[in-house]
């Protein structure tokens, strides 16, 4: 049988789904994955040296500007025919399905998929470095610098979980719970490697499909695996489903 129609099956008879998301699931709408995103000034750098706290703390501009690059490249993008056939479904079964991701692009609350679980945060919004005072109001923005707190300097910074940061506690509780809870799970376009999202598809008594047109560190856990892209798949599993 065609894995597809198999899965097909699967999404019909499933009461709870959560779809946990990577990279993958924006790559056919031109996102550049992390690691890809590495050009000019910014071509020396691992992105391990700049998405953490300390590399911010220590040069707040430079940080900033590659963010400002980054979400610039992102603002032109839009959701593909995969986001759009997640949100639809969401759409035609209200609460059926979670959307669980490690993008910060923002793309599956653009297509309108409800109360996603964005575990690494999302790039477009800003929150304090420190702490916020009583005295912390945003100066106004300077072209090429964080905007600050005229009176006790504390920076505004992207709202993304850097590397050596926890995630949003109540963000990863749910994620936890509707991963135990559900029927089946949709692992789309991760490699797998990142905890712990990764771990969610681990901790699942339902089952697991991979979809990815790549071999990924997950396979091992998977019930099925579709060799196929999330814009090609998706919306042909969930349409009528
Ligand atoms: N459709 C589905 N999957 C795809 C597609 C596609 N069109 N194109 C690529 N992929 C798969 C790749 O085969 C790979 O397995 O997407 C996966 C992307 O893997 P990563 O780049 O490692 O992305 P991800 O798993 O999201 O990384 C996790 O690491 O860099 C940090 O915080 C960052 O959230 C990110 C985390």
């Amino acid at each position: 049988m065609d894995v597809t129609v198999e899965l097909h099956q699967w999404i019909r008879a499933a009461a709870r789904l959560v779809i946990l998301s990577g990279a993958g699931m924006s790559a056919e709408s031109g996102v550049p994955t992390f690691r890809d995103a590495q050009t000019g000034l910014w071509a020396n750098f691992r992105p391990e040296e700049l998405a953490t706290p300390e590399a911010f703390r220590a040069r707040p501009a430079f940080v900033w500007d590659w963010y400002e690059e980054r979400r610039a490249r992102m603002r032109d993008v839009a959701p593909h025919a995969g986001h759009l056939a997640i949100a639809d479904f969401q759409r035609r079964h209200p609460g059926r399905l979670t959307v669980v991701t490690q993008n910060v692009d923002g793309l599956h609350q653009r297509a309108g998929s409800p109360d996603v679980l964005a575990l690494h945060g999302q790039i477009a919004q800003d929150t304090w470095l420190d702490p916020p005072r009583p005295c912390c109001e945003a100066a106004p923005p300077v072209p090429g610098r964080p905007p600050a707190c005229g009176v006790c300097g504390n920076l505004r910074r992207p709202a993304v979980v850097w590397f050596g940061e926890m995630l949003p506690a109540r963000e990863l509780a749910q994620a936890e719970r509707a991963a135990r809870d559900c029927d089946l799970m949709l692992v789309v376009g991760t490699s797998g490697v990142v905890y712990p999202a990764a771990g969610l598809a681990r901790a699942t008594r339902g089952r697991v499909v991979v979809i990815n047109p790549h071999e990924s560190d997950l396979d091992d856990a998977a019930d099925l695996v579709v060799r196929g892209t999330a814009a090609a798949v998706l919306p042909k599993v969930l349409a009528d489903a």
